[in-house]
């Protein structure tokens, strides 16, 4: 290799996993607030509709709202029931999609060379197979979005495109630790990099449903509503 090149790729891997990590990050924690921010704002207080009986008008109360007493019938009649084995490889998917980074070795030991602390690390052999898991369960997604008819009418190339971004880090995690193609130094910079990509991608991409998903549920009022429907488009 010319020295130019060897001077610019060690710049490239230099850069990766100090700067951009920050940037990562920061543009990360930024966009979370700014999202925040926009939901607030885009949503209001919903208004107290208050019924004046006028001549020969009387309110009727309302039928009772079905209560979810019945969590067999209930689930049955969601997603759950319908599909149950999407349902399964979606949560085991999504667990470890947010946890698993959490408690990586390998991220702990950077954690603690940069600020002393770190959180309790799974054993290595079982963070690999879990990250095995979740590359499986993102072809099982592929495979659907590829093969069944009613999940590859409603697919776009941007749906690969994001299912791919959220599956490279857990790729090419795995083949960093594992050390199986490539230099290691290729490997685990492409890594940093589609970690950092998909960090930065979370609040501007449709990855931003990690946000809004569990700030619509709690807070407006709908159907599968869990809070207390405070607020209103
Ligand atoms: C932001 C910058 C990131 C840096 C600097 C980083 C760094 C690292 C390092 C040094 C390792 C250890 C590799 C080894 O043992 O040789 C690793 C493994 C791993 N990383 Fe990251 N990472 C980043 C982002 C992410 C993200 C966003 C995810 C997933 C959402 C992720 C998932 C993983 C997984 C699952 C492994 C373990 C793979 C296995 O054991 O099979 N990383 N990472
Ligand atoms: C904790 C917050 C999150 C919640 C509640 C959540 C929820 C959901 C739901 C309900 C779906 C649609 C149904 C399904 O395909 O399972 C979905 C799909 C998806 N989510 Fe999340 N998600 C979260 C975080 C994330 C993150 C952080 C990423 C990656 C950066 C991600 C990546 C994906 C992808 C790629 C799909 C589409 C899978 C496909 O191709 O069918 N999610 N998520």
């Amino acid at each position: 290799m010319e020295l130019s090149n060897i001077l610019s790729w060690t710049f490239a891997y230099d850069f990766v996993r100090g700067p951009m990590v920050w940037i990562a990050f920061i543009i990360f924690i930024l966009g979370t607030v700014f999202q925040i921010f926009r939901f607030f704002s885009l949503s209001h207080k919903p208004e107290k509709i208050t019924l004046q009986p006028g001549p020969g008008n009387f309110i009727k109360p309302l039928p009772k709202e079905p209560q979810k007493t019945d969590w067999m019938v209930w689930l049955k009649l969601s997603v759950a029931g319908t599909n149950p084995f999407v349902i399964i490889v979606s949560t085991l998917f999504h667990v470890l999609l947010v946890l698993l980074p959490f408690f990586v070795l390998g991220h702990n030991i950077l954690w603690d060379n940069a600020f002393g602390i770190s959180m309790v690390s799974l054993p290595e052999g079982i963070a690999d197979i879990a990250t095995v898991i979740v590359i499986i369960c993102g072809l099982i997604f592929l495979y659907r979005r590829l093969f069944l008819d009613r999940v590859r009418a409603i697919t776009t190339w941007t749906d690969y495109l994001f299912l791919f971004l959220a599956a490279a880090p857990f790729i090419t995690g795995y083949f960093a630790y594992n050390q199986m193609i490539l230099d290691y130094k290729l490997m685990i910079t492409l890594h940093m990099l589609s970690g950092e990509i998909m960090l930065m991608a979370i609040p501007f991409t449709k990855f931003v449903h990690m946000i809004y998903l569990v700030l619509v549920r709690f807070t407006v009022a709908s159907e599968w509503g869990l809070g207390k429907g405070n607020r209103a488009w």
